[in-house]
């Protein structure tokens, strides 16, 4: 078996324009059964389970960040925005670079892609800080024969990692979050990465939205739509229009970092007919590759308060996202009862 076409063929439905729930069913469980049988290792284990946690968040074990491949949405946008952003800027004079900080065990994002392309075309940066994740990888590189392309292996941490001014990435690919970017590290890696290409570099995901919104009451769970949630206001954005230059911070150590307060007020009559208060998390990975609000682990509403309904007075939120060993939007919520 020609082990690089078998995963241009199983991974082909990631590139479908049409969107086969049930295909893309198949075809995720069969390019996780390869990966799963080359990597050679039991990744449900105590040392694959464990997550790695640093001052500026957590590194997901090898075993979690494994099954990332399953959160299918995400996985079909990440691939596709990915592939559409080396296609609009791949070019003859010289290779693309592409960094990706937080290969997991797989590199599951970039391998339906990498086959399609010569090493004279596109070189990479992997990086991956978790040993285990980090040795089942170079595994997986060598089954699949990608000793010849251009790759440079990083061990590291991508919050600290400082790129070499003469080979600066044209590409950035990082899926380090979770819903409403708490826990894991992805504001750290693009702020550190942010902070040294240059302005054309391309971010994947290229915008990450944080609002805060209303729930519509008497929606059972499984019938609720987007349309069933009115936005607020946003609270908080990563991308480059946001974050570069890197001067909207209130106050940045070399652990935690703070950013700009936002302040919502909510009036009475503008809270009828909802009963939650929710945080909301939008992600553009590339372009119009987007996930909607619930197609994705990632983009599931955070439920930040009840609303009763026989309350009457309006509502005021403080946010600010903060950067420390547990990174979240914290926020207050005071209730300001009609009087
Ligand atoms: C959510 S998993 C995603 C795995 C894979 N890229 C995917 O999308 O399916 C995130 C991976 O990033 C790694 N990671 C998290 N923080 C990191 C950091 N600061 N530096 C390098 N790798 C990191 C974790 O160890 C984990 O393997």
């Amino acid at each position: 078996m020609d082990i690089q076409k078998e995963i241009i063929r199983i991974t082909s439905e990631y590139f479908q324009d049409k969107l086969d729930y049930k295909k893309l069913q198949q075809a995720s469980q069969e390019y996780k059964s390869l990966l799963n049988s080359i990597c050679g290792q039991n990744m449900d284990v105590e040392n694959g389970k464990k997550d790695i946690n640093l001052n500026n968040g957590k590194a997901l074990g090898t075993f979690w960040a494994a099954l990332c491949l399953d959160d299918l949405i995400r996985t079909r946008k990440f691939i596709r925005g990915i592939d559409k952003a080396i296609r609009e800027n791949i070019n003859k004079q010289k290779p693309l670079h592409i960094l990706y900080a937080g290969t997991g065990p797989f590199a599951t994002l970039i391998l339906p892609t990498i086959f399609r392309y010569s090493k004279e075309e596109i070189k990479y940066t992997f990086i991956e800080l978790n040993p285990f994740s980090f040795e089942i990888l170079q595994t997986v590189i060598s089954k699949l024969e990608l000793e010849n392309f251009n790759i440079n292996f990083v061990k590291e941490d991508a919050t600290k990692y400082q790129i070499d001014a003469k080979n600066k990435p044209d590409i950035i690919i990082s899926e380090t979050m979770q819903n409403a970017l708490a826990k894991e590290q992805q504001v750290s890696i693009f702020l550190n990465l942010m902070n040294q290409v240059n302005y054309k570099s391309i971010f994947i995901p290229e915008k990450i939205e944080l609002f805060i919104a209303l729930k519509k009451a008497g929606i059972p769970a499984e019938e609720t739509l987007i349309s069933h949630y009115q936005n607020e206001k946003k609270v908080f954005e990563v991308s480059k229009e946001a974050m570069i230059p890197l001067n909207r911070l209130e106050n940045n150590t070399s652990y935690e970092t703070s950013f700009t307060k936002k302040q919502i007020t909510i009036a009475q009559k503008e809270l009828k007919g909802f009963s939650r208060l929710v945080l909301l998390t939008k992600i553009k990975v590339y372009k119009d590759e987007k996930i909607e609000i619930n197609e994705s682990g990632l983009t599931v509403p955070l439920i930040i308060k009840d609303i009763q309904s026989n309350f009457e007075g309006s509502l005021t939120i403080n946010t600010q996202y903060k950067i420390s060993s547990h990174p979240k939007l914290e926020y207050e919520i005071i209730l300001n009862n009609k009087t």
